[in-house]
């Protein structure tokens, strides 16, 4: 895997084995290396858990550069050990978006983040957590002002780092197949400040810990306007707040009525 000071973005160490990692943007020369990890971590999931992450073919990865998207690659002792992707929309390409669930009111100015996977053997290094700011890092400096992203309700690794990242829950779409995933808002700016808090204390009017099972609860609050802004491991709730000036897209009051759920 060639790391070059064109393709450079960040350098660092993994915390697991001290060595150094690269982040580099890929191209479509490493689109063999991209299509065999997406295709392992795949493999890898256990069937209850396949909907976490679409499957996707050396076609799909083709497409997706050659519209102008990017593939962020972590390259460890010369090998791709993990990657994610940024689709940047236009107005002519929104049907693919995000699952096919929603198409956001301002594409142009949105970066969608997904495709994030780690090799099993370097989970727990913080990459899912790096490659967030790295893709928001680009968005910002490409001018896009709305982060969109998403992570099925059973994915608790995901979508607690998108949590952590200062993402929050807007909304939960279906997919296709009936899955359940949160969707998350952020706005480029405020995630790339250094000490981002979600529940802005004096702009919080409400609080609510609502058990991460209870599903339609969590819509419910959701379609009042609440956005999942936290989380507690140990309780397995999720914290739920109500801003007296939301700054959230609002993708709940925007898709088609066939895919509110
Ligand atoms: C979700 C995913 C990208 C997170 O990867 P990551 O960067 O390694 O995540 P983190 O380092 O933050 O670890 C997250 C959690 O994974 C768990 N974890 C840690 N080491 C692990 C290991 N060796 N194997 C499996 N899980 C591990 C821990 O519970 C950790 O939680 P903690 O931070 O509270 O300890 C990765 O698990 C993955 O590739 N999963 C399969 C594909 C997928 O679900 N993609 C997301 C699509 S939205």
């Amino acid at each position: 895997m060639d790391v070059t000071a064109d393709n450079l973005l960040k350098t660092g160490t993994l915390p697991k084995t001290g060595g150094a990692y690269q982040i580099i943007k890929l191209s479509a020369d490493h689109l063999d290396a991209v299509t065999a990890l997406h295709k392992a971590v795949h493999a890898d999931l256990p069937d209850d858990k396949k909907s976490f992450l679409m499957s996707k073919d050396a076609t799909t990865f083709q497409k997706h550069l050659d519209r102008g998207n990017v593939i962020l690659g972590c390259v460890y002792e010369g090998r791709l050990i993990a990657q994610s992707l940024m689709t940047l929309p236009d107005a002519q390409h929104q049907s693919e978006l995000l699952n096919d669930m929603i198409a956001p009111p301002r594409p142009e100015n949105t970066a969608i983040l997904g495709g994030m996977v780690v090799h099993p053997d370097y989970r727990g290094n913080g990459l899912q957590k790096i490659m967030l700011a790295a893709r928001i890092s680009l968005a910002h400096a490409i001018g896009r002002k709305d982060i969109v992203s998403s992570a099925d309700i059973g994915n608790m690794a995901s979508w607690q780092n998108l949590l952590r990242k200062g993402l929050e829950i807007d909304a939960i779409g279906a997919r296709k197949d009936g899955t359940l995933r949160y969707i998350f808002y952020g706005k480029t700016e405020e995630l790339l400040k250094e000490k981002h808090t979600h529940a802005n204390e004096e702009n919080t009017i409400a609080l609510i810990e609502c058990s991460r099972a209870a599903i339609g609860a969590q819509k419910r609050l959701l379609r009042k306007g609440y956005k999942g802004t936290g989380f507690d491991a140990g309780q397995e709730t999720i914290k739920f707040s109500l801003k007296a000036d939301p700054q959230a897209l609002n993708l709940n009051s925007i898709r088609s009525p066939s895919l509110t759920v």
